[in-house]
């Protein structure tokens, strides 16, 4: 009696260290549909309970299980400190990327078939659990589940780091930035006239004399092999698929002037630093542009797990049209025995298209249907919609406006199902927001033409179009532009958020 009378005190005591009373329930919870979520989840279906989440500070130790370990390192580096009652389970049931949050009694539970659909679920469960005030300590949720999976498997972002180059630290930071709104594609714009930026062995003048300038003739810079391997690790814990790109056979003007022997007739060629395009072209007839190309492309592929390898192909105007074409139709055979997809801006559908390539739609959206009937999946970028470099209006501190100037409400309205005559969801890889980089030259740059509009291009590829409607996105995006603002994120004040 009196040994029991004791342990029940020595329970309560030991209740009463660990787990305190919980806080009185705010009356206004939100429902899981209510909140702010960008990108908007499939399917949300609100339970009729509040519960009470207890949360505990410290240090949590990540599965050696990849499926999961991913996942928790994100959470746990995105929201230091905080311990949940968090449970993960695997389950085949679930398509690619797809994933389930339950938030019952107390106990919240993950399920996803792969790491990518465990990543995905704590990216949606951050914005659930800072939008519910976890931040601050012991959290109500409103009961229910999430039942989520991406319209379109790539999500995509492209920095061009030619033009400007921008080192790796700062290029983490953008990965961290995007991947939090589910971005599972980072498209590194490599090479061009103004710069090339990734050491290639046995090529030493790319990286002495090529990357040397960028726009402006400020100096350029270059990733070393092991900073590019660092980088896509990075991107690939956080769920991001690093995509390579050297553009050829034009835009290859810093090549040209490393290696004079890859221009027509060895022609020698100053450093550009201008913004002009079109100007430039390896000299196509040449072996030794062939050998150069599958040295590059055989370290570069050696250095990227992912799938694909971006040729580039757009605005060769100095390249004749039948050169052209036999150049991609060598270079994709090329980039496929070193076990990579090509991927080319649109003008490439006018090549004979390998198996697998995918047509990158940026201007011409005829060679969709080009891609299409060549049986090749299509990934939409189309500049009046998509380009991250166009300003939003006449105000913009910086950006272009050749294809468009690109308000929020324009980069969230459309629908990349019917963009392209004859081309449906079924024919489209996904969709990519290109950051070109001539007006661009620091992360505060990055940031104001990048935020907002990534989030309505990240809804755009994730959402389903029927979910879509522009005064609920509204709403949503005021509270992320505020979240935005307190972790040090510039954002353009887009006039349609007053
Ligand atoms: C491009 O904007 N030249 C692909």
């Amino acid at each position: 009696m009196f040994l029991s009378r004791l342990a029940s005190l020595l329970l309560l005591a030991s209740l009463c260290t660990c787990a305190p009373a919980p806080p009185p329930q705010p009356v206004d919870v939100p429902k899981l549909s209510e909140l702010p979520l960008i990108p908007l989840p499939a399917t949300i279906s609100d339970g009729d309970e509040v519960s009470y989440y207890e949360t505990y500070s410290g240090e949590m130790t990540p599965s050696s299980d990849a499926t999961i370990g991913d996942a928790q390192r994100y959470l746990s580096e995105r929201m230091p400190s905080l311990i949940l009652p968090l449970q993960y389970t695997t389950s085949d049931r679930f398509a690619e990327g797809a994933y389930r949050i339950d938030f019952a009694d107390g106990q919240i539970e993950i399920q996803a078939g792969e790491r990518e659909g465990m990543l995905n679920a704590v990216k949606t469960l951050e914005q659930v659990l800072h939008f519910s005030g976890a931040d601050a300590g012991a959290v109500y949720i409103a009961g229910g589940t999430i039942d989520d999976q991406p319209r379109f498997p790539y999500r995509g972002y492209m920095l061009d780091v030619a033009r400007h180059f921008f080192p790796a630290d700062t290029v983490k930071q953008v990965i961290d930035r995007i991947a939090a709104y589910k971005i599972n594609h980072l498209h590194l714009h490599l090479s061009d006239d103004q710069g090339w930026r990734i050491e290639i062995k046995g090529y030493p003048r790319l990286t002495e004399v090529g990357a040397a300038t960028e726009v402006d003739g400020t100096p350029g810079g270059f990733y070393t092999q092991e900073e590019y391997r660092d980088l896509v690790e990075y991107a690939m814990h956080k769920g991001i698929t690093v995509i390579p790109e050297i553009d050829m056979p034009g835009h290859t003007n810093a090549a040209l002037a490393a290696y004079p022997i890859l221009n027509v007739e060895g022609a020698e060629v100053e450093p550009y630093i201008g913004t002009k395009v079109g100007f430039s072209t390896f000299d196509v007839d040449q072996d030794s542009v062939y050998t150069f190309i599958d040295d590059v492309v055989e370290q570069l592929a050696a250095l990227t797990p992912g799938p694909y390898f971006h040729l580039g192909g757009d605005e060769s105007n100095a390249t004749d049209h039948e050169d052209y074409v036999r150049f991609v139709n060598e270079v994709q055979q090329i980039v496929r025995s070193h076990g990579k997809s090509p991927i080319g801006w649109d003008e490439v559908a006018t090549s004979e298209l390998a198996e697998g390539t995918i047509v990158q739609l940026w201007a011409h959206s005829e060679y969709a249907l080009r891609a299409k009937e060549a049986g090749n999946p299509v990934l939409m970028s189309p500049a009046t919609r998509t380009y991250l470099d166009m300003q939003y209006d006449t105000a913009s501190r910086i950006g272009l406006h050749w294809a468009a100037y690109i308000p929020l409400d324009s980069a969230y309205l459309w629908d990349p199902a019917t963009q392209a005559e004859g081309i449906t969801d079924g024919d489209i890889l996904g969709i990519e927001a290109p950051l070109w980089s001539e007006t661009v030259r620091t992360l505060e740059d990055i940031d104001y033409l990048t935020f907002p509009r990534l989030l309505a291009l990240a809804e755009v590829g994730w959402t389903p179009q029927e979910r879509r409607e522009w005064e609920d996105f509204r709403r949503r995006l005021r509270a992320q532009v505020g979240w935005l603002e307190t972790q040090g994120v510039g954002v353009y004040e887009s006039r349609v958020l007053e």
